[in-house]
């Protein structure tokens, strides 16, 4: 039996050294890196090429064993079977039978995932119309595109109606339209109660439907949490418009602002904290006849962030 707290993906103090070529050159893919998804989160696994992404989808996979710490899936080693029903799966690189039509793939799909056999035609008709390959779906796939193939991987994914959904990379291969059509089928899983746990390194589809994420650099956790709260953190800085700052009051504020334009009888102000907006408030308070008209707070987008990790992960190292 299984606690209704328990987190379907738990993973603790994880390492992974692989060993290769003839001298066995020592790779650390994976340094003491813990974390869980809970039930019904959908979560991003960010990182650049190399952090080490699909190495940690392949171990919570039972594909690949760890060199040290523990990862579990639904509170059990990730090679139990009871796990693998419970679960679907698109690898890096999906390998096809590409002389399956699309249909002939999804049925065949289902049939190694254990779908009843009343349900399978229902179930990849359904497939084929959310993933948009209807007009596809009785072509060989020898023909399909990179992107028509991606989806027919995402699609083998969702063939069981799994709990938990595992994408490595889901949105490789898909234009703005197939991303946004993703982003959907993503969103519909969360309705539906299911986890989702993908790994990507793009990071504008991330920021728009996961719960929360994690950020993978050189193997190591750099950060995980809710995406709003670790883009907060990073206010840049904020932009004070104010109306009718003139002459001296005008040298006043430029002296607490990092700069300013000065446009008509608005004066911008760019300055870096909190602190800094209230010292304006106070400024044109005492001095009577300006008014603050605009407060925007400029935040780090996540391409800035990562790039903030993924350069000082380069300088440590
Ligand atoms: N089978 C292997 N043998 C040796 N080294 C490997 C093996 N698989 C991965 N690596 C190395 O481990 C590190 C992490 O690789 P991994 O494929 O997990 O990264 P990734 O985050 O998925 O990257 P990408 O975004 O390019 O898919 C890399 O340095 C890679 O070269
Ligand atoms: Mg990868």
């Amino acid at each position: 039996m299984s606690s209704v707290s328990e987190p379907v993906i738990s993973v603790t103090r994880l390492s992974k050294v692989y060993r290769s070529g003839f001298r066995m050159k020592r790779v650390q893919a994976l340094t003491d890196l813990s974390m869980e998804v809970e039930k019904g989160e959908i979560f991003g696994f960010l990182g650049p090429n190399g952090a080490g992404k699909t190495t940690l989808l392949k171990i919570l996979m039972g594909l690949c064993e760890p060199t040290s710490g523990s990862a579990l899936v639904f509170g059990k080693p990730p090679r139990d079977a009871a796990v693998k029903a419970r679960l679907g799966f698109l690898p890096e690189s999906p390998y096809f039978y590409d002389h399956l039509t699309a249909r002939e793939f999804l049925r065949l799909a289902a049939q190694l995932s254990a779908v009843p056999k009343s349900e399978t035609a229902g179930r990849v008709t359904g497939l084929l119309r959310l993933l948009r390959m209807e007009r596809s779906a009785d072509a060989q796939m020898r023909g399909f595109s990179r992107g028509m193939l991606q989806r027919m991987g995402i699609a083998q994914a969702l063939v069981a109606d799994p709990e938990l959904v595992v994408l490595d990379e889901p949105m490789g291969g898909l234009d703005p339209v197939g991303r946004k059509e993703f982003r959907d089928i993503i969103i519909d899983l969360r309705e539906r109660g299911k986890t989702v746990f993908f790994s990507t390194h793009i990071l504008s589809d991330v920021e728009m439907i996961c719960d929360r994420v994690g950020i993978v650099v050189d193997g190591r956790m750099v950060e995980v949490g809710r995406l709003n709260e670790i883009l907060t953190e990073t206010a840049e800085s904020i932009e004070v418009t104010v109306r009718g700052a003139t002459g001296k009051t005008q040298k006043i504020l430029e002296r607490v602002s990092q700069h300013s334009i000065k446009s008509g009888d608005e004066l911008m102000l760019t300055v870096r904290s909190d602190e800094d907006v209230d010292k304006i408030m106070a400024i044109c308070r005492e001095v009577g006849g300006i008014r603050v008209v605009g407060l925007v707070p400029h935040r780090k987008t996540l391409e800035d962030y990562f790039m903030a990790h993924v350069e000082r992960a380069g300088r440590a190292s």
